[in-house]
C-alpha cells in the first residue's frame, strides 16, 4: 500500500532483509498507483532522488522520465556519474540538460549570497519546467521527500516544497516512494536497489552546489579552482580512510588574491580554504583535526595542481559562530 505517514509501529530498516521487504511492497504499490502512466523526476544525483529513480526504474521502467539539470555548479564527475549509473547501467529514460552557460551567465557579477541562491533556485525550476513542457502525457511528479522533511515542515522548521515550486499551471499527482523513511533507511534501500555505495553514502551537498563555495561573484576560472581542489580533497579523504567517517569536507576559494612566489617569479593568486566538519544535527558542528602529514600533502597537491591557487588555509571554526557553508 502507499503510505501517507510512517506507521507508528514500523520497524526501523536496518538490514538488507528489511530493505528488500520494503522494496518489494513498495514496487507493487507503485505499480498499482501508476499503472501504465508516466512519471517525471528531477534527478540531481543526490541520495534521495537517486533512490527514488532506482525504485521507479524497477517499478515502471521507461515510463519514468528523469531529467538531470547540470547547473554548472556540480562537483567534478557528478553529471558523468548520473549518466553512467542511470542511463548506461540502469537503462533509465534520462534527459540530460547542460544548462551551465545559462546559469553562469545569469550569475555573472552577482555578489549578494541570497540573490545568488535565488537565481540558482529560480533558474533550476525554469529549466526543469521547460523540459517538462516538451513532454507529452506526464501525469505524475516523483519527489525524494523523506520522513524528516515531513516532520520538519509540520514543526514549522522548514517549508516542504511540494512539487518543487513548479509553475501553478503544471499540475501533477505526487509520487513519493521514500516518504516514510529516515535517511539511514533510504541509504540501505538504495544499496539494495543496486546503486553504488559512493552514491548512497555520500556527504551532504547543498542545492546551490559549488556556487556557495565560490563566494561573491562567480567566475568560471575561480569556480574551476573550487571544483579541482574539491576533487583533490575528496580523493585524499578517500585514500586516507576519512570518507564516510567525516560528515562533510570541501574547499572554498574566496574572491581575493595575495602575493606569492613560484619559480623565482611573483604570483598574485587566490587562497584555497579547506573545511572538514563533524556533526549529528548540523545545528552545531565541530572541526575534524587532520594529521600533519595529510595537511602537508593536501597543501602540496593543491598548490601544484590547481591553477590560480598559491596558498592553502584551514578553517578550524566550529558552528556556531560559523555556518558550515560560506554563503
Ligand atoms: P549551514 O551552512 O547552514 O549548513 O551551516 C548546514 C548544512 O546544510 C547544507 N546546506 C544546504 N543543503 N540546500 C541544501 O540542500 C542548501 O541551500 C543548503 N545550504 C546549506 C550544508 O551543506 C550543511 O550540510
Amino acid at each position: 500500500m502507499v503510505y501517507d505517514r510512517r506507521p507508528d509501529d514500523m520497524v526501523r530498516i536496518t538490514t538488507p532483509e528489511l530493505a528488500d521487504a520494503f522494496i518489494e511492497e513498495q514496487l507493487q504499490a507503485l505499480r498499482d498507483q501508476i499503472g501504465d502512466r508516466k512519471v517525471l523526476l528531477a534527478l540531481s544525483g543526490g541520495v534521495d532522488s537517486s533512490v527514488v529513480a532506482a525504485m521507479l526504474i524497477k517499478a515502471i521502467g521507461d515510463n519514468l522520465v528523469c531529467v538531470h539539470v547540470n547547473h554548472g555548479l556540480l562537483r567534478k564527475g557528478e553529471p558523468e556519474q548520473v549518466i553512467e549509473v542511470f542511463r548506461n547501467q540502469m537503462k533509465a529514460n534520462l534527459i540530460y540538460v547542460d544548462a551551465t552557460d545559462r546559469f553562469l551567465d545569469k550569475l555573472a557579477g552577482v555578489t549578494d549570497p541570497e540573490t545568488k541562491r535565488k537565481i540558482i533556485g529560480g533558474e533550476f525550476i525554469e529549466v526543469f519546467a521547460e523540459e517538462a513542457r516538451k513532454l507529452d502525457g506526464i501525469e505524475f511528479l516523483a519527489q525524494g521527500t523523506i520522513w524528516p522533511d515531513i516532520l520538519e515542515s509540520e514543526a514549522g522548521i522548514k517549508a516542504h516544497h511540494n512539487a518543487g515550486g513548479l509553475p501553478e499551471d503544471m499540475k501533477f499527482e505526487l509520487v513519493e516512494p521514500v516518504k516514510i523513511l529516515f535517511k539511514d533507511e533510504v541509504r540501505i534501500v538504495g544499496e539494495r536497489l543496486g546503486l553504488p555505495a559512493g552514491m548512497v553514502y555520500r556527504q551532504p551537498f547543498p542545492g546551490p552546489g559549488l556556487g556557495v563555495r565560490c563566494p561573491g561573484a562567480i567566475t568560471r576560472d575561480r569556480l574551476e579552482a573550487v571544483r579541482e581542489s574539491d576533487a583533490i580533497l575528496r580523493e585524499e579523504f578517500a585514500k586516507n580512510g576519512l570518507e564516510g567517517k567525516v560528515w562533510q569536507y570541501f574547499t572554498v576559494v574566496p574572491d581575493f588574491k595575495s602575493t606569492g612566489v613560484k619559480d623565482g617569479k611573483r604570483t598574485f593568486d587566490w587562497p584555497c580554504i579547506i573545511r572538514a566538519i563533524n556533526t549529528t544535527d548540523v545545528m552545531e558542528v565541530t572541526v575534524e583535526h587532520l594529521s600533519d602529514e595529510l595537511i602537508d600533502h593536501l597543501v602540496k597537491r593543491i598548490i601544484s595542481e590547481v591553477p590560480g591557487i598559491n596558498r592553502v588555509l584551514f578553517d578550524y571554526t566550529p558552528k556556531p559562530p560559523a555556518t558550515v557553508e560560506y554563503e
